[in-house]
Parts: structure tokens; C-alpha cells; sequence
């Protein structure tokens, strides 16, 4: 029995793994993939009681994906629990932004959710556990990160779908849908202005976040939404027309 988690290297990845292992999940390995490989190779150091398999790989890369999907061809694991933490977005208008860096987020966020739970799916173990990381900004359009919010409502839909497409199975799925959290994100997100007052109201921390999505996920939610005002948010999302919400939050 395996755990797969994207994202690792970093943030909420980072956490899942450290949850997994503090709470003794029982597991044969877990996979950690993530482009930063020294990253990699320090969770290894800090926990040297727990197998991993480290796989460097950019998700965007298509060579790379293609040769983790001939992995698990090859390995034929049991997969207990996948993680899809990688993510990354990119704040500023569409006329802003370069369109190469808006692929790389369609690409990050959208394609890898897609081809990689493709590749995982036959191998889930029944009981299993996926955990998607979307957004609460699925849950409205975005004026100003509008790629990231599309792409985040993108795995919110494809998440539900793939949870009900999968009812016949005994697999727990979970789409995680947080407001902002403090992590590196920001470091890309927001790289070249300020961070939003909102935002940095209502910032998470990491871990309880995670906590928090994995007993979501243990109680088979659908969504997982940490901190009143997040749900808040998602209420008003679906009863205020979004009309009245794009109107205030155009730039
Ligand atoms: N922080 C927030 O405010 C927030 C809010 C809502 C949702 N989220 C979502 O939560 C997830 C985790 O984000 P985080 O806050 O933990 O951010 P983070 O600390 O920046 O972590 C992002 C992770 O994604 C990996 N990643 C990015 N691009 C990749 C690529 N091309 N190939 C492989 N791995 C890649 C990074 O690893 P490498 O750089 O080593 O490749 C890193 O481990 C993301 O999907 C994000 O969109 C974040």
C-alpha cells in the first residue's frame, strides 16, 4: 500500500506527508513527487523511519508525465491515498500576464489533475482516499486571477464528477477548497504586488488546513472548506448573483 502526493516539496504537500506519517497511516512507501528534488530528499533525512520514493518530475513536462504513468505500469502499487497538492497561481489581468505563464498554470493545475488521476485510478485500493487541492476561487470568477480561479473551478467540477462516476467504488474522494493559506504560493502569486488586505485577513495556516481536508475526507465530504469565512464565502457564492459580485470586483 502506497501514498502518491503531488506538491510535496512544498506547503499544503508538504503538511499532507507529515500528517500521514504523525497519525502512523499505515503504509508501505510514499511517493513524493515534486520538481525541487533537494526538497525531496530532506522530508526523506527529516523522517528516516519511513520509506519514500522520491520522484522529481515537472507535471508540465509531458515526457515526464508519460514516464510516471510507465512507473506505476511497471510498479503496479496499491495506492491508499493520492494527494494532487501541486499548484500554482499567477495574480494580474489577462492583458498582463504572459500567456506562456497562463499555459504553465492551465497546465499545472488543470492537465496534471486529469492525466494523473488517469494513470492512479486503476490502481486505487478499495477504502481508498484521493484528495484534490482546488480553491475557494472556483467557486466565482476572478477578475485579476482570472486563469487560477477557471483552473481551480476546473478541478472542483472534474473532482465532483469523478466522485460520482466512482459511487460504485468504495474510494473516498474530496475536493479541498481553501481561501488563502500562508504557504509559498504567495511568493509566485503575488510576486510583483501587494498581497490583497482581504486576503491577508482571512490567511490560514497550512496545517490546520490540511487537518482539517484529511477528516473531511475520513467523513467522505465532498468539499472540504476551512474557517467561517471561507464557507461564508461559498454560501454567498452560490445565492448572490455573480453578475453583482464581477460588477465590484472588476479592475
Ligand atoms: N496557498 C494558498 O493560498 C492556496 C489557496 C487555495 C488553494 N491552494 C492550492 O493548494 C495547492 C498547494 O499549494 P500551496 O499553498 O501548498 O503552495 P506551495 O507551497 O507553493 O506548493 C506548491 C507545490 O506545487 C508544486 N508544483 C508547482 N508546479 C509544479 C510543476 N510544474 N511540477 C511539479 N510540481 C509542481 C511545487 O513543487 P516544486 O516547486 O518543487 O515543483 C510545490 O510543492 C495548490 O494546488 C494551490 O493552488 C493554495
Amino acid at each position: 500500500m502506497i501514498a502518491i502526493v503531488t506538491g510535496a516539496s512544498s506547503g499544503m504537500g508538504s503538511e499532507m506527508v507529515k500528517l500521514m506519517i504523525r497519525t502512523k497511516v499505515t503504509l508501505d512507501e510514499i511517493w513524493i513527487l515534486g520538481r525541487r528534488k533537494e526538497r525531496l530528499i530532506s522530508m526523506q533525512k527529516r523522517f528516516p523511519g519511513t520509506r519514500f520514493r522520491l520522484v522529481p518530475i515537472d507535471l508540465t513536462v509531458r515526457e515526464e508525465m508519460e514516464s510516471f504513468g510507465r512507473l506505476l505500469e511497471q510498479e503496479k502499487p496499491e495506492v491508499r491515498i493520492f494527494v494532487h497538492a501541486a499548484g500554482f497561481g499567477i495574480m494580474g489581468r489577462i492583458d498582463e500576464i504572459p500567456v506562456e505563464e497562463m499555459e504553465e498554470m492551465v497546465d499545472t493545475n488543470v492537465k496534471s489533475c486529469v492525466s494523473l488521476t488517469s494513470y492512479i485510478l486503476p490502481y486505487m485500493a478499495e477504502g481508498g482516499q484521493m484528495i484534490y487541492f482546488a480553491s475557494s476561487a472556483a467557486f466565482l470568477p476572478q477578475p485579476g486571477f482570472a486563469v487560477y480561479a477557471a483552473s481551480k473551478a476546473f478541478v472542483l467540477s472534474y473532482v465532483r464528477a469523478l466522485r460520482a462516476e466512482c459511487s460504485h467504488r468504495d474510494l473516498r474522494i474530496t475536493a479541498v477548497c481553501p481561501g488563502a493559506v500562508n504557504t509559498e504560493f504567495f511568493n509566485r502569486a503575488a510576486a510583483d504586488r501587494p498581497l490583497p488586505a482581504y486576503k491577508r485577513m482571512v490567511m490560514a495556516e497550512a496545517d490546520a488546513v490540511v487537518k482539517k481536508a484529511w477528516k473531511d475526507n475520513n467523513k467522505n465530504r465532498e468539499i472540504s472548506v476551512y474557517s467561517l469565512p471561507m464557507k461564508l464565502f461559498r454560501i454567498a457564492a452560490k445565492i448572490i448573483p455573480h453578475t453583482c459580485f464581477l460588477r465590484f470586483m472588476g479592475h
